[in-house]
């Protein structure tokens, strides 16, 4: 039984490396946006990922094993933790149990995508998902050094929330959402900076969001040690910390919603 099994998974295997349209392994230098027949989505590094082949390039069939292969080979997620972000965010297939969503579904307002995202519009404006270079430069403005701290991010963020409520007359961002979007903002920390200092170059967060690529010509590796949910949670709890528009230290409370990818309305 043991070696039928390992007979079809090497088989498979080889029909995978043999047929060049269903390598999925994905690779560092190699690089193509996606198509008119591709889809993309509202989360940069999922874009990212499917643009690098790390997920399949036309954006479709994220199952657990495609995340998990693609936030682990790329990010050095840790595995387990890879798997949590899939498990929070498959509900994103509106259909019962699903295997797998598509980055497509990821656009789904208010489920997992919402208002006031860095580089984003709002849905009430017409497009909650492509890239917005005139959002982001709104955002980038307050990124005022080289080496980013939590607070640039917070500040941004509070910007776009602000700018947001105040001209979008559907504007929503719930209780839910909050741990969600500190989660996002963690995560280029986590991806390109010092998790030990919460610190991350500007240079390398920015060519990520414009050009939805790994900045590996910028000289960015992927983390030595893999990212664990300890990580995760302390440096959103970090993000948290910053969003505190008082002088005087709140303690704040986060769970692993945070881990993004992480939570939806309907729960
Ligand atoms: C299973 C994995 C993931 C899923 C399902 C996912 C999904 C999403 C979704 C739905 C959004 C849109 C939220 C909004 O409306 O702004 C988003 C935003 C974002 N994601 Fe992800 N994401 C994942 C992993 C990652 C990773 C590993 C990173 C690392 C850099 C990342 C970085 C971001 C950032 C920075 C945003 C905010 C974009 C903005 O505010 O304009 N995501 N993600
Ligand atoms: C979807 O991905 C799985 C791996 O998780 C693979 O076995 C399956 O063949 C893929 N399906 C399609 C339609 O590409
Ligand atoms: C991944 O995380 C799990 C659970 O937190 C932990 O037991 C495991 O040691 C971690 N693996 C690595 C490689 O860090
Ligand atoms: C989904 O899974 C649950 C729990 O395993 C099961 O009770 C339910 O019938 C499934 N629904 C569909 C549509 O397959
Ligand atoms: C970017 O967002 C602004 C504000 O919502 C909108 O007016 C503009 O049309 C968007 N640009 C693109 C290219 O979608
Ligand atoms: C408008 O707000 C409602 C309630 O928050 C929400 O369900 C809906 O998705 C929003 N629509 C748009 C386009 O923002
Ligand atoms: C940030 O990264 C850029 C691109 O790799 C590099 O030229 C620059 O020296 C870095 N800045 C700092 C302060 O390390
Ligand atoms: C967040 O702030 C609280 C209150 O000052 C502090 O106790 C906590 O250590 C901070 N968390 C992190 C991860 O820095």
């Amino acid at each position: 039984m043991k070696s039928s099994i390992l007979c079809t998974t090497l088989l498979s295997a080889a029909v995978v490396s043999a047929n060049p349209h269903f390598r999925r392994q994905g690779s560092l230098d190699t690089w193509a946006p996606g198509g008119p027949d591709d889809f993309r989505g509202p989360c940069p590094m999922m874009n990212t990922l499917a643009n690098h082949g790390f997920l399949p390039h036309d954006g479709r069939n994220i199952t657990l094993e495609n995340a998990v292969h693609a936030l682990n080979t790329a990010l050095n997620f840790n595995t387990s933790v890879a798997t949590i972000m899939w498990e929070q965010a498959v509900i994103a297939n509106p259909e019962p149990n699903a295997t797998f969503f598509t980055l497509d579904h990821l656009n789904r307002h208010n489920v997992l995508e919402h208002d006031a995202s860095l580089s984003r519009s709002d849905a009430f404006f017409g497009n909650n998902h492509v890239f917005n270079q005139s959002i982001f430069d709104t955002s980038k403005a307050f990124w005022t050094q080289e080496i980013l701290t939590p607070q640039h991010f917070a500040d941004s963020k509070i910007f776009r929330q602000v700018a947001s409520r105040s001209a979008n007359p559907n504007y929503t961002f719930t209780a839910h959402v909050e741990p969600f979007s500190l989660g996002e903002m963690a995560a280029p920390f986590l991806m390109f900076g010092d998790i030990e200092k919460a610190t991350v170059n500007r240079s390398l967060v920015t060519f990520f969001f414009e050009n939805e690529k790994l900045p590996v010509e910028l000289g960015w590796k992927k983390q030595a040690n893999a990212i664990n949910l300890e990580d995760v949670i302390r440096m959103s709890e970090v993000i948290a910390n910053a969003t505190n528009l008082q002088t005087t230290a709140t303690p704040v409370v986060v769970d692993k919603r945070a881990l993004h990818g992480g939570f939806s309305f309907q729960h």
